[in-house]
């Protein structure tokens, strides 16, 4: 019979026929080396342990482990565990890019400033404070205490019409959007108008639930809500465009209003909005016909996964269930940890310091781009935590972020209308880099005109481009 062990799954067979017992286990260790079952660095079981599990001499295992250490593929080290080899077993991918010294992306919140103490206060306390109960499968729609707690607060800083019943707790916005694109679907929407240029996760999204993603352009007043028609929803972004930055023009707020369709709101950034007076979101102008859509991805970090969905009531059943047979309700103790951050106004008072740092760091990066990149007037920067540029004349934008990106400094943009755009985020960048990572930025605009040099790199660091909706 064969005898299969627990920590490593290798077997051995006994009998007449059967090849000895050390090349059995021999040729299972190289199969699993070179299949990738066992990875480079992997810690293999002591050879008592292992002669044990499989009822063989220790001496047969040291012999094993010795052989294939002489040919290459397994590390023994005196007073540690034998490991598979670094090097052995398939080709590992290919080397990390150049490490990031300036990160200009937009894409996150200062990741240095999240509150560690708070958070790791907050989950002291649930796991301290939560009945067992808690542990169980909870309620798919997001714990009850935490949709509390954001139905007040949304309603207090960013003017929605929130009640408890109708927000759903996502893993995102990415998952808030999906969610409610499966409730529109049951409504009989189609056809869902997506800004241009926009966020390409939005149209992503909504072509994946089955929903037709239709663009509509964006000037410098945001959406053109005159150009809906014939349309069931939007999706927008009114606080602060992505990718352009700017803020919707109050008569398009008002339009958006007053006409008809479902009206998709993500306000990603509303939170951080530094500008005065700050804007209210739109939701609140029409809550029966508006979806606001939420992150903590922008106010605390992406790694929380943690979003919100505040439902019209016509669609916040189908959300709830969409919710539910998506994953069965998310992760509850990060949620429970969230709900004391907002009650105890840590959220608030981590919200007030993060405002007055981006619009300090907003500012250093405009001075520093004054300086060092004169002719790019960035625009966008009333809120939020992102700059956008469109770059004068016809650069060559992939050799120009291959450049940047050589250089150390991060950076993302697209193009869109015959022209090349940026996205100077400065939410990671400190007031002491930005006149590095301007100096940086000008360097690589060098190699964007005469792009000889790094052209074999581009296919490479195409996707760099590809932030948002490109033509
Ligand atoms: C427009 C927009 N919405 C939402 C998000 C955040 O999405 P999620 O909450 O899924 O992390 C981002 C992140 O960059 C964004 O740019």
């Amino acid at each position: 019979m064969d005898h299969l062990g627990r920590d490593l799954l290798v077997a051995v067979r006994r009998g007449a026929d059967a090849p000895t017992l050390r090349d059995q286990l021999a040729a299972q260790l190289r199969d699993d080396v070179a299949a990738g079952r066992l990875r480079a660095g992997e810690a293999l079981p002591s050879t008592r342990a292992l002669a044990a599990e499989l009822g063989v001499a220790r001496g047969t295992v040291v012999e094993v482990y010795g052989r294939l250490a002489a040919e290459g593929l397994l590390e023994a080290r005196r007073g540690s565990a034998t490991r598979v080899a670094a090097g052995a077993g398939p080709p590992v991918p290919a080397a990390a890019p150049a490490p990031v010294r300036w990160d200009l992306r937009a894409e996150s919140a200062d990741l240095a400033a999240f509150p560690r103490r708070a958070w790791a206060t907050a989950v002291a306390r649930v796991l301290q404070e939560a009945p067992d109960a808690a542990l169980g499968y909870g309620d798919p729609q997001g714990a009850p205490v935490l949709r509390a707690a954001l139905a007040g607060y949304l309603g207090r800083a960013r003017g929605v019409v929130a009640d408890p019943g109708r927000l759903v707790v996502t893993t995102g916005m990415t998952q808030a959007l999906r969610v409610a694109a499966e409730a529109l679907l049951e409504q009989g929407v189609r056809r869902v108008g997506v800004e241009d240029p926009g966020f390409p996760v939005h149209r992503a999204v909504l072509a994946r639930a089955g929903l037709e993603p239709v663009p509509i352009p964006v000037d410098g007043g945001g959406l053109r809500v005159d150009a809906l028609d014939g349309l069931d929803a939007v999706v927008v972004t009114p606080a602060h465009q992505m990718p352009t930055g700017v803020r919707l023009a109050e008569d398009r707020r008002a339009a958006l209003r007053d006409w008809g369709g479902w009206v998709l709101e993500d306000d990603y950034d509303g939170e951080v909005a530094h500008e005065r007076p700050a804007s209210r979101a739109l939701q609140g102008l029409a809550p029966e016909r508006t979806a606001y859509l939420g992150s903590a991805s922008k106010a605390l970090a992406p790694a929380l996964r943690l979003g919100w969905l505040v439902a019209p009531p016509e669609l916040a059943p189908a959300a709830a269930t969409a919710r539910q047979l998506a994953d069965g309700g998310g992760e509850a103790l990060g949620q429970l940890a969230l709900a004391g951050l907002v009650v105890r106004g840590e959220l608030d008072a981590h919200l007030r310091r993060m405002r007055r740092r981006y619009r300090r760091r907003r500012d250093a990066l405009l001075a520093a781009l004054a300086e060092h990149a004169p002719d790019l007037e960035p625009g966008g920067g009333q809120a939020g935590m992102h700059l956008h540029a469109t770059l004068p004349g016809r650069p060559d934008l992939e050799a120009l972020l291959a450049a940047a990106w050589a250089g150390g400094l991060a950076l993302t943009g697209y193009r869109h209308g015959g022209r090349s755009h940026l996205l100077l985020g400065y939410a990671n960048l400190p007031e002491p880099s930005a006149v590095p990572a301007a100096r940086a930025l000008s360097q690589a605009r060098d190699y964007g005109i005469c792009s000889g040099p790094l052209s074999t790199k581009r296919s490479r660091n195409a996707r760099r481009t590809s932030q948002t909706s490109s033509e």
